[in-house]
């Protein structure tokens, strides 16, 4: 079984990446929030560091791409290859309204002759090998009737299906019989993605579907940074590790941007999602909240650290 890192715009960045695999390593593969390739064929400066292989040692990496022009697709594809990588990732999945209303993310699945056409194009000249992540569609999981059979005539290289539809954005519960349903349908290396948040969780789900060959989880990682060591055999997160493990980070963004009150910003994004594997987080929400600068904030984490006791698995809260 292979265990993936979901991409997460705005949080998996390159310092997270590297911190969290020098504190948890055993993820398999790593992808990067998406890139949106313009007519322009050049990579802002932003998205350009996702990629750097300087940024990336140690990793094993996979760029997500998100567009719906194949000529586009195809030059950011070269230039990964140029780079080294040995796959790329489309997205399908994303739900954001300004995404889907120019037809991209999940907008793009409402479009079967488009993709059709995007895929022939890309498969014909692709130098690289394509994943694809989708949803099961715009509205409706009926929508990925017709999609399985188109995406099972390309040689994707994996299909990551979140068993959402785009209307569901990331609340809606996540759709397991729809799963279920198309499951045996699939032709292609199935990765399943959405809503893994601890270990016993993860095994029914494997027991339910053995075709499965790999799980990517989001959330449920910033959660608990140990969820995939743990699902590998391995121990949970230490209160000392998870110590050094936020500090490093926190010490990363303040270098990265050279401003504590963005580092500040950048490590409450993460505190949505890590909280959850602090008992009695609650007292600490608005001082959280509320903490505008550096030693503020590290107040409020020191306090974390010496008075919650850690959970075995995170209570989710998202
Ligand atoms: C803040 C945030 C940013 C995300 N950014 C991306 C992205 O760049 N590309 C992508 O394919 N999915 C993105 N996703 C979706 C996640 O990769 C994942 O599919 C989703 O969170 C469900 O998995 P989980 O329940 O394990 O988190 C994002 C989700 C969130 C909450």
């Amino acid at each position: 079984m292979e265990y993936e890192f979901a991409p997460l715009e705005g949080i998996t960045g390159p310092e997270f990446r590297r911190v969290h695999h020098r504190f948890f390593p055993g993820v398999d593969r790593y992808f990067t929030p998406f890139l949106s390739p313009t007519q322009h064929h050049v990579f802002p400066s932003r998205e350009l560091r996702q990629v750097l292989p300087e940024e990336n040692q140690g990793l094993t990496v996979v760029p997500q791409i998100l567009t719906k022009n194949a000529g586009d697709f195809l030059w950011a594809a070269g230039e990964l290859a140029a780079m080294g990588y040995s796959e790329v990732n489309l997205n399908l999945g994303c739900p954001s309204g300004t995404v889907t209303a120019k037809g991209k993310g999940a907008g793009f699945l409402a479009d079967l002759a488009g993709l059709t056409q995007f895929f022939d194009e890309v498969f014909e000249k692709a130098p690289v090998a394509v994943s694809v992540k989708t949803r099961l569609g715009m509205v409706e999981a009926e929508e990925f009737e017709p999609l399985l059979l188109l995406f099972c005539r390309y040689p994707i290289a994996r299909l990551t299906v979140h068993p959402r539809v785009r209307e569901d954005h990331y609340k809606h519960p996540v759709r397991l019989e729809a799963f279920d349903r198309f499951l045996p349908r699939c032709t292609l290396p199935v990765c399943f993605n959405g809503g893994v948040t601890a270990v016993d969780q993860c095994r029914r789900l494997q027991a339910r579907w053995p075709k499965v060959e790999a799980f990517m989880i989001g959330r449920g990682l910033l959660a608990d940074p140990a969820l995939i060591r743990r699902l590998k055999g391995g121990p949970p997160a230490g209160r000392e590790e998870l110590r050094a493990f936020h500090d490093a980070l926190y010490t990363g963004y303040c270098r990265r941007f050279q401003s504590t009150k963005q580092a500040v910003y950048h490590m409450k994004e993460l505190w949505r999602y890590l909280r959850c594997l602090f008992d009695g987080f609650d007292p600490y929400l608005r001082p959280l909240r509320k903490a505008a600068d550096g030693p503020a904030y590290e107040a409020v984490v020191s306090a974390v650290f010496r008075s919650c006791p850690l959970r075995t698995d995170a209570l989710p809260d998202w």
